[in-house]
C-alpha cells in the first residue's frame, strides 16, 4: 500500500512586517492598534513589493521546502499552486514557478482556486495522485499576494490580510502518513465573501476588491470548521486528545480559539501566527506549519490537524501523522 508524507515544509514572508500603526497611517483609516488586535488578533502583515508576484514568494517558499526534505527540484513530479492572486489570468501561477524553480522533467503543474481553503485543496487532491502510483514527488504551494485587492478605504478587511507563501514536499512512502481528508463546498454563500469583478474587452467590470460579510463568515468558519475537525477525526478513528496540533487557516484569533473550544482541545494545541502575518488566505496553513516546524513545536510522529474555510464557500481539513 502507498502512503503519503510530508517530508519538508517552507514559507516565505515578503519585506518586513507592517504594524498595524503603520498601515493606519499609510492609509490614513479610521482604526486603531487596540481595535485591531483586540478584534482580530493580528499585529502586523508583510506587503509584497510593486511588481513581486505569487509565483516570486512560492519560488522562495519551494526552495526551502525542497532543501528541508533534501530533495532537488527535478525530483519534483507534480505541481500544485493554490492562489486566488495568481499573477495572471493565463498561464497558471504553478507553470511559471515551474519554470522559476528550473523544474524541466515535464512534471504537471496546475492551480486549485478554493480561496482560503486553497492549500487543504491543493494538497487532498496531491495525496491522491501519489496513493493511486502515479507520482512520488509532490510540491504544493499555497502563495498569496492578497495587498493587490483590497481596498485600502474599506476598514473592515483592508486590515485582516497580508502577503505570503508557504509549501510542502509530500511523498510516497511506507507508513502513513496522510490519515484522512475532507473537503466541501456551497457556492449558496458565494456574496459572503468574494472579489467580484471580471476582465472584459481590456476593462475591469464590476468590483476587482475583496467584499466581505465579516460576521456571517465568522459564524460559518467556526461552524464548518468544528465540524469538518470531526469529520477527519471519525474518519481516522482518532478522538480529540489524540491530537498533537490544530492547525487551521489562521484568520482571526477569536475563529482559532472559538474552534478549538466547541472541540474541545486546550487552546496551547493549536498553532497561531495570525499576529505577525494577518490573513494570507491559502498561504496561511503551510505558513503556520512552517514556523511551527522550525520552532521544533510540530515533530516527526505528531498527530496534526490542518483545516481551511474560505470564499466559495470552500472548506476542509487534512489529518495527519508528520
Ligand atoms: O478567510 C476568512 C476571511 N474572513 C474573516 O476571517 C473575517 C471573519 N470576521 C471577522 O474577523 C470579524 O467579523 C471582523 C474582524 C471582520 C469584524 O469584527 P466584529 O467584531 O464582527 O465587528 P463588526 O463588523 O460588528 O463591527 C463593529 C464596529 C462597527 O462600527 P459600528 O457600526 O458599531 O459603529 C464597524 O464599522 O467596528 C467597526 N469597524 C472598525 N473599527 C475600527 C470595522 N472595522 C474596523 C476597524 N477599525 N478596522
Amino acid at each position: 500500500m502507498i502512503f503519503t508524507r510530508i517530508t519538508g515544509t517552507g514559507s516565505y514572508l515578503p519585506g518586513q512586517p507592517v504594524s498595524n500603526q503603520a498601515l493606519i497611517a499609510l492609509h490614513a483609516l479610521d482604526s486603531s492598534d487596540d481595535w485591531i488586535s483586540e478584534r482580530t488578533g493580528i499585529r502586523a502583515r508583510h506587503i509584497a513589493a510593486v511588481g513581486e508576484t505569487s509565483s516570486d514568494l512560492a519560488f522562495h517558499a519551494c526552495q526551502r521546502a525542497l532543501a528541508a526534505a533534501g530533495r532537488s527540484a527535478n525530483d519534483v513530479d507534480l505541481i500544485i499552486v493554490a492562489t486566488s492572486t495568481p499573477d495572471y489570468i493565463f498561464p497558471s501561477t504553478a507553470a511559471l514557478l515551474q519554470k522559476k524553480l528550473g523544474i524541466t522533467n515535464g512534471a504537471p503543474a496546475f492551480d486549485v482556486q478554493a480561496v482560503c481553503s486553497g492549500f487543504i485543496y491543493a494538497l487532498s487532491v496531491a495525496e491522491k495522485f501519489i496513493r493511486s502510483g502515479s507520482h512520488r514527488c509532490a510540491l504544493i504551494v499555497g502563495s498569496e499576494v492578497f495587498s493587490r485587492i483590497m481596498d485600502w478605504s474599506d476598514r473592515g478587511t483592508c486590515v485582516l490580510f497580508g502577503d505570503g507563501a508557504g509549501a510542502v514536499v509530500l511523498e510516497a512512502s511506507n507508513s502513513p502518513g496522510v490519515l484522512a481528508t475532507a473537503l466541501h463546498a456551497d457556492g449558496s454563500h458565494a456574496d459572503m465573501l468574494s472579489v467580484p469583478g471580471q476582465i472584459c474587452g481590456g476593462q475591469v467590470t464590476g468590483d476587482p476588491f475583496l467584499r466581505m460579510d465579516g460576521q456571517a463568515v465568522f459564524k460559518f468558519a467556526v461552524k464548518v470548521l468544528t465540524e469538518v475537525a470531526n469529520e477527519v477525526l471519525h474518519a481516522a478513528g482518532l478522538t480529540v486528545d489524540q491530537l498533537d496540533w490544530l492547525i487551521p487557516h489562521q484568520a482571526n484569533v477569536r475563529i482559532l480559539q472559538s474552534t478549538a473550544k466547541k472541540l474541545g482541545l486546550p487552546s496551547e494545541k493549536c498553532i497561531v501566527t495570525v499576529d505577525h502575518h494577518g490573513n494570507t488566505s491559502a498561504a496561511s496553513i503551510p505558513l503556520a506549519l512552517d514556523e511551527a516546524v522550525c520552532q521544533g513545536r510540530v515533530q516527526t510522529g505528531q498527530n496534526l490537524l490542518l483545516e481551511g474555510v474560505g470564499g466559495g464557500f470552500t472548506w476542509g481539513a487534512v489529518l495527519l501523522t508528520f
